[in-house]
């Protein structure tokens, strides 16, 4: 069964010190190599890195003064990147020559820690971690005044990576669904290569393909990735996706302002919310289809971006709710199911839901910092 702790104090100490011990579990748990598992304990993730948490884990460190962590794992990414150079080239030749690499040939979304592809079966090709590694290093560099010159060479690559394959269907952010294109994915892929397009790391030539390609994307996504005045789970549906809240922050894909965001937020609310955790989308069955304290942070930003400081206070208390007493955070609690009945195939699979994910403490370290809750530490 899925745990069901609600011991966690959640008055403004408990809500510091959990901040605090949060930051200090993802700097203990990094790899040497810069690595950040996603789960250390967890049957099906452990000694694997995904670029999709770990960009999201190295914005929270980096937001909140770790400097080092978040260069370190950049470093990684740029180092996985770079030892792909002759495999990268062939994919973006084959797609100009309109023979495209098969799915199995493209860049996996998760290595191992030593960044090596790793030999088990995954759903993996996914595009969305290819941007948001983009958007976050920038970001960090941004941040913290780092001259990108050091990653120069891998953003490159992975801007051709993504110019040349960005439309393609493949798996989404919950690894399913590969035979749709996935609007989050989308607004991966837009903010990586808009944040690389204002930097000054890639030449014209790539610069005005990347604006646009970053153009096409966001009148793809409101024409058709959008339904009844709200972002969809994919181009052509009418559902949502709690991804799709980073769209409106951290992303700024679609600013909070936007009637599209604004009404995104609100329709993800109104869909997914209960009790004040967040689902992942109605049909979910992954454990049972249980809340997210980490999609429940991204909700807690969209409240800050939108004014909504109370409201984003609420997400904190209530992630921070779901911790054990070692101060763990899950992937997900079975509080309120929306399928009781697929609890056991999966625990029967890989044992109890992850704990701790530090895509978990992450978020919950990006809220605590934006709301001011836990100050920006040291820059180290
Ligand atoms: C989630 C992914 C995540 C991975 C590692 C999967 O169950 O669907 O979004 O990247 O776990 O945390």
């Amino acid at each position: 069964m899925i745990e069901a702790t609600r011991e966690h104090p959640v008055d403004i100490d408990s809500l510091r010190a959990l901040a605090t011990s949060s930051i200090e579990l993802i700097e203990r748990l990094q790899d040497a190599s810069g690595a950040y598992p996603a789960s250390p304990t967890f049957s099906a993730y452990r000694g694997y890195s995904w670029f999709r948490d770990g960009a999201f884990i190295a914005d929270a460190m980096s937001s909140a003064g770790r400097v080092a962590s978040a260069t370190a794992f950049f470093d990684w990414c740029s180092s996985i990147v770079l030892a792909r150079r002759e495999r990268i080239e062939d994919i973006v030749g084959r797609a100009a020559a309109g023979n495209p690499a098969p799915d199995r040939e493209m860049l996996p979304t998760r290595f191992t820690l030593d960044g090596a592809d790793g030999d088990d079966e995954w759903w993996d090709f996914q595009l969305d971690g290819y941007g948001t590694w983009l958007w976050a290093v920038v970001e960090h560099a941004r941040r913290h005044r780092i001259d990108l010159d050091r990653w120069a060479p891998a953003l490159v690559l992975t801007v051709d990576y993504l110019l040349s394959s960005w439309s393609r269907p493949c798996f989404d952010w919950w690894e399913e669904s590969a035979d749709r294109v996935h609007v989050s994915t989308l607004g991966c892929i837009s903010a990586g290569l808009r944040s690389v397009a204002g930097s000054d790391v890639i030449d014209p030539t790539r610069l005005a393909q990347s604006t646009a390609v970053v153009d096409e994307i966001v009148a793809t996504i409101r024409e058709r990735g959008s339904s009844d005045g709200h972002l969809t789970k994919w181009l052509g549906s009418t559902d949502v996706d709690a991804s799709l809240l980073a769209m409106i922050s951290p992303l700024d894909v679609v600013p909070v302002s936007d009637p599209l965001g604004l009404n995104t937020v609100a329709t993800i609310e109104r869909d997914l919310a209960q009790d004040g955790g967040v689902h992942r989308y109605r049909r979910d069955t992954f454990f049972g289809g249980g809340q997210w304290p980490l999609l429940t942070c991204f909700l807690g930003l969209a409240d800050a971006a939108r004014g909504s400081h109370d409201l984003a206070m609420d997400r904190l208390r209530w992630a921070a709710s779901t911790a054990d007493a070692d101060e763990q955070l899950p992937e997900q609690v079975g509080w309120h199911l929306l399928d009781p009945t697929r609890v056991d195939e999966w625990t029967a699979k890989w044992g109890p839901v992850a704990r701790p994910l530090l895509w978990s403490h992450a978020m919950y370290v990006r809220l605590a910092v934006e709301l001011g809750v836990t100050k920006v530490g040291r820059a180290a």
